[in-house]
């Protein structure tokens, strides 16, 4: 989530509000441990938000892997890498405000220097981090394989945890991932948005997974359309997915929905209260990467990916 220091208060102050961003299923807050990711640059914007949210979750997170060009630009997500007393006045500022059970935790990607990751990594531990997410690639690299030397090199360097990140599709990348890095934990996220059951050893999302996502409260179209777009995208031909991904309205996802797999929500509350292209736009999205050629408008490599399946655009 990206929100301003003002936001996190309107957010953390009013219930309804709390409880829309903070709960993901249905109402009751079952869903824990709960670790709120902020993207920063600046420690006392960070500091403050971080302890109003702290809260009603169970842990901070300080973002420093992001490439996109937006994030650069404000100094935020890997931006931060350039400038790491920052990343360690974060920490530890934060550290001394919160409670103890309160975890303090950084995403980072890679230098090109893996020595200079070590030297992060040593530095956020001395400020008092509880634990390290490494996206086992640099900046600049997208679909380069990750970097798993580099990953050893700083799990052997610190004593807190270190979860290892970049490229688990299945259960048993996980497990590869884990046995040769030793690190200690393994985090997937185009993997597991693409299957919710990757870690419980599913191939492909199950069809009864889409059947509670259809049946669960959710707080707008986007999130409610976005999501199955990603898990859809093996269970879809291309044509399929061109169709779905441009749906804007949530009764024809359902329709599609029943249509392609004979699945209908198990009520109908989430459905009916959703807007149509309420927060984000997914066919604005389509047209604004279009490109003007010689011979008329032309899919962008950003549409041709939205069409494919959104996931490689965030990395
Ligand atoms: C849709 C999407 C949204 C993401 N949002 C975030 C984010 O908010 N914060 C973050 O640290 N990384 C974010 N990432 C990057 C992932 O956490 C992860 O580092 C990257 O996708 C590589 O892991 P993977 O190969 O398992 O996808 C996002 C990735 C995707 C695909």
């Amino acid at each position: 989530m990206f929100f301003t220091y003002d936001r996190c208060k309107l957010i953390c102050t009013v219930f309804k509000s709390r409880d829309i961003e903070f709960t993901s299923f249905d109402g009751v807050l079952s869903d824990r441990p709960l670790i709120v990711q902020f993207a920063s640059s600046c420690v006392k914007d960070f500091v403050d938000a971080a302890e109003f949210v702290a809260q009603h979750c169970d842990g901070i997170d300080l973002n420093c892997g992001c490439p996109q060009k937006w994030a650069l630009k404000s100094g935020f997500g890997c931006g931060l890498l350039s400038q790491p007393e920052i990343i360690h006045d974060c920490v530890k500022q934060l550290r001394n405000r919160l409670p103890e059970h309160k975890t303090v935790s950084v995403k980072i990607r890679l230098y090109d220097d893996v020595r200079k990751t070590v030297e992060l990594a040593q530095s956020l531990e001395a400020a008092g981090v509880s634990l390290l997410t490494v996206h086992a690639r640099t900046p600049d690299q997208r679909s380069e394989p990750i970097n798993m030397d580099a990953l050893i090199d700083v799990r052997k360097s610190v004593s807190i945890p270190v979860i290892a990140n970049g490229d688990v599709k299945s259960l048993v990348d996980a497990d590869y991932l884990h046995n040769a890095t030793n690190c200690q934990g393994i985090m997937a996220a185009r993997g597991i948005l693409q299957n919710p059951g990757l870690f419980a050893g599913h191939k492909i999302t199950q069809l009864c997974v889409i059947e509670d996502w259809l049946s669960m409260k959710h707080p707008n179209f986007f999130i409610f359309h976005n999501h199955l777009v990603f898990m859809l995208t093996q269970l879809l031909t291309r044509a399929e997915r061109r169709v779905f991904n441009y749906l804007k309205t949530a009764a024809d996802v359902v329709e599609f929905i029943k249509n392609k797999f004979g699945i209908v929500p198990k009520n109908d509350f989430s459905v009916s209260s959703l807007k149509p292209g309420a927060v984000y736009d997914s066919g604005k999205f389509f047209l604004e990467h279009l490109k003007e050629t010689e011979n008329g408008p032309e899919d962008s490599e950003e549409s041709r990916d939205y069409f494919e399946g959104i996931s490689d655009l965030y990395i």
